[in-house]
């Protein structure tokens, strides 16, 4: 089978590795992918919005199956374009990648079929906003509509930290029509989980959880950013979390969709957030987390690409899901500065030390080949180093041991991934 995956992250560095290791891929690309993902498939310099010429691609190459790793794309439309063609593809069309693409939508449609999550309004006009905010109470969350990289959610503690976010969000566009309708949301407290699934339209099948760190300083401080680092599995997502879930959030999440005419095919990401009250969803997102997919599918037991067509063709419920009785931990080393400004082009040194090992990894996120084939930086999140261990401590030992192999000049990480662990 000829495979072609879209997307340049650590998250397709991992999705391309779990692909590579089923005895049913012969070839690989990667479309535009970095220079971690050469080793493994050939890349192809298309950029992941270039539906025309991915699908001329994958015409001209009879690509068998493709993967999109991305929401950019997903929500654009790129499965439509794709099978408008006849080709085989792995992602939500349009209309149900709108789950991630709209949070206006996901929330109207948890309010219509009663799954848990905040409460919240939404706004067309920056002055409807600011009449409700006048009475609401802090801290109240904002956040704009569309896709802003992540980054287009405002907590905020007052009222005046809340008119000045209408304003930059409505008013000074910071994330373009993203914020022609925003979501304004009760503040909820508690930890937070990712759990990623696989769906067919109808079957759902969960996958082990993990949790996310986004905040770009020790301590939860600094700026929101993709994502810091993970752990896999949380110990916070006990057996009566995921009773509840399965109950009240993941299938009927599935059956919305498709009793809107939105079947939903890929994966769903479901944002968590374990209040006094129960799991109540933060968000949706229509593929795998980054760096969630780094300590995920890393452990994952099935041949990804057997599941990945059990979805497509709607025999989801024929698949067990299962993962190795392990833990496994990432920590993303990026440019300092990183998530506003930092530079890039540096020599990465070390990276020899990952190959051969079959319990480190060393995901690439922001990576470039130069001229002299020295793998060089070329993002805000470079590498993505996972190490699987017996247990979390384990696994966390081993990932931060392995964060010292490599380097380069304005290398930054954070030391307090998995630090929940402890707590646990
Ligand atoms: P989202 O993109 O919706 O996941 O939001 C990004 C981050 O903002 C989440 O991971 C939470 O840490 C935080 N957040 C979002 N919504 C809320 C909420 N209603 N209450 C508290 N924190 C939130
Ligand atoms: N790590 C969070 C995300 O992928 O959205």
């Amino acid at each position: 089978m000829k495979v072609l995956v879209v997307g340049s992250g650590g998250r397709e560095h991992a999705i391309v590795t779990a692909a590579a290791k089923s005895p049913r891929v012969e070839k690989i690309w990667c479309a535009p992918g970095n220079a971690g993902i050469a080793a493994l498939a050939e890349c192809v310099p298309i950029g992941a919005m270039e539906f025309e010429k991915l699908v001329a691609f994958a015409k001209e190459r009879q690509i068998d199956f493709t993967i999109i790793g991305m929401d950019d794309p997903l929500v654009g439309g790129i499965v439509d374009a794709f099978e408008a063609e006849g080709l085989r593809v792995f992602g939500p069309r349009k209309n149900a990648a709108i789950l991630e693409g709209s949070k206006a939508f996901s929330k109207d449609l948890m309010k219509k079929y009663g799954i848990p999550t905040a409460a919240y309004e939404k706004f067309h006009s920056p002055e409807a906003a600011l009449a409700y905010l006048e009475t609401a109470k802090m801290p109240i969350v904002l956040k704009a509509d569309g896709l802003a990289l992540g980054k287009g959610v405002l907590i905020c503690n007052t009222l005046d930290e809340a008119k000045a976010g209408v304003k930059e969000l409505m008013e000074d566009k910071k994330f373009g029509d993203a914020g022609n309708t925003i979501v304004v949301e009760e503040f909820m407290t508690g930890r937070e989980v990712s759990v990623l699934s696989f769906v067919d339209g109808k079957t759902i099948r969960i996958m082990s959880s993990a949790q996310d760190h986004k905040r770009a300083k020790d301590g939860n401080e600094g700026l929101n950013t993709g994502g810091m680092g993970t752990f896999s599995p949380s110990p916070f997502y006990t057996d009566e979390v995921d009773a509840f879930c399965k109950e009240h959030i993941y299938q009927a999440t599935v059956d919305a969709m498709a009793a809107e005419g939105r079947p939903f095919t890929g994966v769903i990401f479901f944002g968590l957030m374990l209040t006094e009250d129960g799991p109540k969803v933060l968000e949706y997102n229509a593929r795998f987390g980054d760096p969630e997919a780094q300590v995920v599918l890393p452990r994952m037991e099935n041949d990804m690409i057997e599941v990945m067509e059990a979805c497509v063709d709607g025999r989801l419920d024929e698949v067990e899901l299962s993962f190795m009785d392990n833990a496994a931990v990432c920590v993303v080393l990026a440019s300092d500065g990183y998530p506003l400004s930092y530079e890039k082009g540096l020599p990465i040194d070390g990276l020899e030390r990952f190959e051969g090992k079959s319990d480190y990894f060393c995901f690439h996120a922001g990576t470039k080949a130069g001229e002299d084939g020295r793998i060089l930086t070329n993002g805000g999140r470079v590498l993505g180093i996972t190490a699987m261990g017996a247990d979390l401590k384990e696994a966390r030992a081993k990932a931060y041991e392995a964060t010292e192999w490599v380097g380069f000049a304005n290398k930054y990480m954070r030391h307090d991934i998995g630090r929940a662990i402890d707590e646990a």
